[in-house]
């Protein structure tokens, strides 16, 4: 049985990560690729035309518009402790500092790339309370959502009620494309959806549920080879001292693979990090 410091801790350097098993994906999707390219012609680059730090920049000089945005949507979500504190943070933060604070995390970070990938479907491990998967719906009603979570209760020491709340919340946003709710432990709910949807690709896709080292490693390892081409995939807590593991497995998941662009925000809050798939 391992301690919870080797779960949560820094990861060492010669921790064994999962590998993804990649599949045949469809080359072009709809928002990220450059042009068709007619029968005969060369296609001098890979489709996707956009990287990760494109929408980073925009995520941190337009920090201000994300955050006034963040606020109006976090005010229609159902209040708890967390909530509160964050609107006093935004707050002081756009006070103190304007849009050279260039913060980001998970809420500005949806809605950054929600903006800019129009993303069709979305997937999400680690729902909670729908903060993330509403600011998905708010920007993208239509979109097709998959949230994958096994509802632990008293969660982080706050309310953690399930699909029902969520609908609700989901609701307040006019939210109209498919919902799924697969609820249990993403280990196992992610194989057998995998394989029960087998042509299924994800336009994005966040995860944000188990947080130990090893089980968030195999949460990625197990979304990434299902992400579209020119899709983003999330990652939480990248800087978060309370999980100090996972900036590394982000790092040596996705920063160190070349079929992905990557933006790592760390350093304040408890950080996040996208990466757009090129291949
Ligand atoms: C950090 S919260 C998600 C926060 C949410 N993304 C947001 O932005 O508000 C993590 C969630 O993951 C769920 N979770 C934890 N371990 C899980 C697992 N192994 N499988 C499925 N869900 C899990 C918990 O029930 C909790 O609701």
């Amino acid at each position: 049985m391992s301690t919870k410091a080797e779960r949560f801790g820094p990861l060492p350097e010669n921790t064994v990560l999962p590998t993804p098993q990649w599949v045949e994906t469809p080359r072009r999707s709809k928002y990220a690729c450059s042009p068709e390219v007619k029968e005969g012609d060369m296609e001098w680059y890979p489709p996707v035309m956009i990287g990760a730090s494109s929408i980073g920049n925009d995520l941190t000089s337009n920090c201000t518009h994300y955050l006034k945005t963040a606020v109006n949507l976090l005010k229609k979500l159902e209040s708890d402790a967390y909530v509160e504190y964050l609107l006093d943070y935004y707050k002081l933060g756009m006070k103190r500092y304007g849009d050279d604070w260039g913060y980001i995390d998970i809420v500005t970070a949806v809605l950054g790339l929600s903006k800019w990938l129009k993303p069709s479907n979305y997937l999400e491990i680690g729902v909670r309370r729908g903060r993330s998967v509403c600011s998905l719906a708010s920007l993208c009603p239509d979109a097709d959502i998959a949230m994958f979570d096994m509802w632990v209760e008293n969660y982080a020491g706050m309310d953690n009620p399930g699909p029902d709340h969520v609908n609700k919340e989901l609701d307040k946003f006019k939210h109209k494309g498919k919902r799924e709710f697969i609820n249990g432990n993403s280990h196992e709910t992610l194989k057998s959806y995998f394989t029960e949807n087998p042509n299924t690709y994800f336009d994005l896709i966040t995860v944000d549920g188990d947080h130990s080292n090893l089980g968030a490693a195999e949460d990625i390892a197990d979304v990434l080879p299902r992400l579209s081409i020119g899709g983003a995939v999330l990652f939480d807590d990248t800087g978060n001292p309370n999980v100090a593991g996972l900036g590394a497995v982000w790092r040596r998941m996705l920063e160190e693979n070349p079929r992905f662009s990557t933006y790592t925000y760390s350093e304040v809050g408890y950080g996040v990090g996208f990466a757009i798939r090129k291949y």
